[in-house]
């Protein structure tokens, strides 16, 4: 049993993680470890300090040690002498906030919980469990059940929470966090990603400060500044060694993630819903499910952390023909012709395209309605057959005849006012009556919480995948939201509709990802501002940036990659100068950084020398040939490209008999020696040779002493070296 409640402690156990709390005498949750298995119950490093100014509930009498300020709480609600963070705040109908959570009841069951209308973790039967905690704020009878998904096997631990209001009447929820942890003991550093459109991902490592530290967004989608995604580190915590938690929440809105350190040097992580956009009114008798965060620690360090996290997401996040196998090498027209394209213009780079070995045709924006630039179109959903005389269903035939598949872009949630659908349904786009709505990219966003506009859009695009032969769809979503304003609620219940919106878009993907199992779903938002676990439910693919510059992309992949897999980042060989940076980076090294992805096209083809249309064979060739290590390997970050003059990864093959070393020298230097790099995760005792001198290694002596990498003329060089396990 990977969950086991003995004298009244839970013990949640992984293959190698242990995670316990226990309800005290008085029904108070505490948090007492989550970490390393130790085999024995961790309540004797609880302390009972008195501390000035800390509080003591009632029934603790003259006990002043007894303070929900200085106890790790498994939950913590507001208003009842606990002044860190909440992770759960209320109003009640009497205008009070105070929730009072005591212990109820749980119950264990087998198999994985799910969430109504939201992305969850799935699991077999037989490989998870699922602890239920009920705790009851008496006064008033609301509810808090604290759900635990346990996938033991994976080293995860889920968390979700439902607030459910038994009182009699109404409640307003101001904020119900996913993720609550607190870390009594350690020097803790935290990393965050940060960005911004073309730049998303950087790492950012600080210490912690006391006080609260912050990564949210507030943009209505996770967001290119910031990602939903955090690692706890202690300090000196490295690739291969230390200790580190990471958590990632499964939601593509606004989040909140926050950390505080205290005056005891105490440390509270949350994570959820953003509550600077957020109230929900929970009428009696109500439930609110809060979205899902997937929780993994290491012992050794960061490399595996993210090995677990890429599993998870794999195996049971993903779903669908695609999850986990190969996927269709693609070129995509966007940076070829932005939007002055026809069919023969699109039918001239998939003919070369396929001569090369391309597998999928991509046409991207500016197909539908009048669009000829971003100004107009957006929400006409048909063919624009000015620009593809004969139609779509045409052009996908003769695509198809030459052995290509054929997929297409859509940005659903939008509406330009230029366009026939914003002529007929102005109320459908999210503005506040008497206010001129902001606009970006001059377009507005449509009311995902409208039944009437998710059931249109469901309407026009499954035909148009009914009636074509379409095996890719590119879901983009190119502006933040805000005027928040829904004609759908009354006017005290308009700070639903941040969440609303994402549950009519997941409401949306669910049913077309159902209908179209066999269409490979690739999200996007201007790049990669809605890479999120959420996204990754529907979508096994996401366009990583909208920066295809070779040099760039290795920061934002590295980053991308502490949680997210290699197989969930759509990556491109696009043209040089590069058209966001002006950068000129040789074909080989923009092949070699768009493989550490999910792998594709953004280019003319036909404008290349026959040098590099056979180098790009060759590239097609070789990815198609370690497509299976690329996805099923284990990832390594050789090198951080933020320290070091250069970003080297590698995959290693499952059984270690095979590993792939690549990666980008930034800078050439003279006079110097070659860089060295050191190897991980090979099988120390076997023997390696390296495929392109035939030299041999043992596998300690790749990881110990490294190997020392070609000599670099030229700035942003590739590399590349394969290695095979010498078969005794
Ligand atoms: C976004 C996407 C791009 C492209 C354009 C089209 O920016 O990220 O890849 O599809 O929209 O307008």
């Amino acid at each position: 049993m990977a969950i086991r409640v003995e004298n009244g402690v839970f013990q949640l156990e992984t293959a190698n993680t242990l995670y316990q709390m226990k309800a005290d005498a008085f029904g108070v949750l505490n948090h007492l470890w989550y970490g390393a298995r130790t085999d024995c119950c961790m309540d004797y490093l609880l302390d009972y300090p008195d501390v000035g100014y800390a509080g003591n509930i009632y029934e603790a009498g003259d006990k002043r040690t007894y303070s929900l300020n200085t106890l790790p709480q498994e939950y913590a609600a507001y208003g009842v002498g606990d002044f860190r963070i909440p992770a759960v705040s209320v109003t009640h109908e009497d205008g009070s906030s105070a929730l009072d959570l005591r212990f109820q009841e749980y119950h264990v069951r087998k198999g994985k919980y799910g969430i109504p209308g939201l992305p969850a973790v799935y699991a077999d039967e037989n490989d998870a469990e699922t602890l239920e905690i009920v705790l009851k704020d008496t006064a008033t009878g609301v509810e808090v059940v604290l759900l635990y998904g346990v996938i033991a096997q994976a080293d995860v631990i889920t968390r979700s929470v439902i607030v459910r209001n038994n009182g009699t009447t109404s409640i307003v929820i101001n904020r119900a966090h996913s993720l609550c942890i607190d870390i009594p003991y350690g020097d803790w550093e935290w990393v965050h990603f940060h960005g911004r459109h073309t730049m998303e991902r950087q790492v950012e490592r600080v210490p912690l400060i006391h006080g609260i530290q912050e990564s949210s967004s507030t943009r209505g989608t996770s967001s290119h500044q910031q990602n939903p995604a955090v690692l706890l580190c202690e300090k000196g915590c490295t690739e291969t060694e230390g200790f580190c938690i990471g958590a990632a929440l499964m939601y593509s809105g606004g989040f909140q993630t926050q950390v505080e350190k205290d005056q005891l040097e105490q440390v509270r992580l949350v994570m959820g819903i953003n509550p600077d956009t957020f109230a929900w009114t929970l009428e009696a008798g109500a439930c609110f499910h809060a979205p899902e965060v997937i929780l993994s620690c290491s012992e050794h360090g960061m490399g595996l952390l993210s090995h677990r996290f890429h599993e998870i997401i794999r195996n049971h996040v993903c779903r669908g023909k695609y999850k986990l196998s190969g996927r269709p090498v693609l070129i995509n027209n966007w940076e070829a012709t932005y939007f002055a394209f026809d069919e023969e213009k699109i039918e001239k780079i998939a003919k070369q395209a396929a001569e090369l070995g391309i597998d999928m045709m991509v046409l991207d924006d500016g197909w539908f309605g009048k669009r000829d630039s971003d100004t107009s179109g957006l929400g006409d959903w048909f063919v624009n057959e000015t620009k593809l005389k004969g139609g779509l269903g045409r052009l996908v035939e003769r695509i198809n005849r030459m052995g290509m598949k054929f997929g297409i872009w859509f940005e659903p949630e939008m509406v330009s006012e230029d366009s026939e659908l914003y002529r007929r349904h102005p109320e459908w786009a999210i503005r506040i009556p008497g206010r001129n709505p902001m606009r970006s990219r001059y377009q507005l966003v449509l009311d995902m919480s409208n039944t009437e506009v998710t059931e249109y859009l469901y309407q026009v695009m499954s035909q148009i995948l009914r009636e074509n032969h379409i095996e890719y769809v590119k879901w983009d979503m190119n502006r933040s939201i805000c005027d928040w304003y829904t004609r759908t609620l009354p006017k005290n219940r308009q700070m639903e509709l941040p969440h609303r919106y994402i549950l009519g878009l997941y409401g949306l993907l669910e049913r077309l990802t159902g209908e179209f199992p066999d269409v490979l779903f690739e999200g996007c938002s201007g790049g990669g501002g809605r890479f999120d676990a959420g996204m990754l439910y529907y979508c096994p693919q996401i366009w990583c940036s909208d920066d295809t510059d070779a040099h760039e992309r290795t920061f934002i992949q590295y980053g991308t990659s502490f949680f997210y897999p290699v197989s969930a980042v759509g990556s491109h060989v696009s043209a040089v100068p590069n058209h966001q940076t002006g950068r000129m980076t040789s074909i080989r090294t923009r092949g070699t950084v768009a493989m550490a992805g999910s792998f594709g096209y953004e280019l003319d083809l036909n404008k290349l020398s026959p040098e590099e249309k056979e180098e790009v064979a060759g590239q097609v060739r070789a990815y198609k040939g370690y497509q299976d290590l690329i996805y099923n390997g284990f990832y390594y970050r050789l090198s951080n490209p933020h320290e070091e003059n250069r970003c080297i990864w590698a995959f290693v093959s499952k059984d270690q008999t095979e590993a792939l070393v690549q990666g980008v020298v930034f800078r050439a230097a003279s006079n110097t020696l070659r860089a060295r790099i050191r190897l991980a995760g090979l099988a120390a005792d076997a023997e390696y040779r390296l495929t392109e001198s035939g030299h041999v290694f043992t596998g300690k002596a790749l990881m110990a002493g490294g190997v020392l990498l070609p000599v670099i003329q030229g700035d942003d060089v590739s590399v590349e070296m394969h290695f095979r396990q010498v078969q005794q």
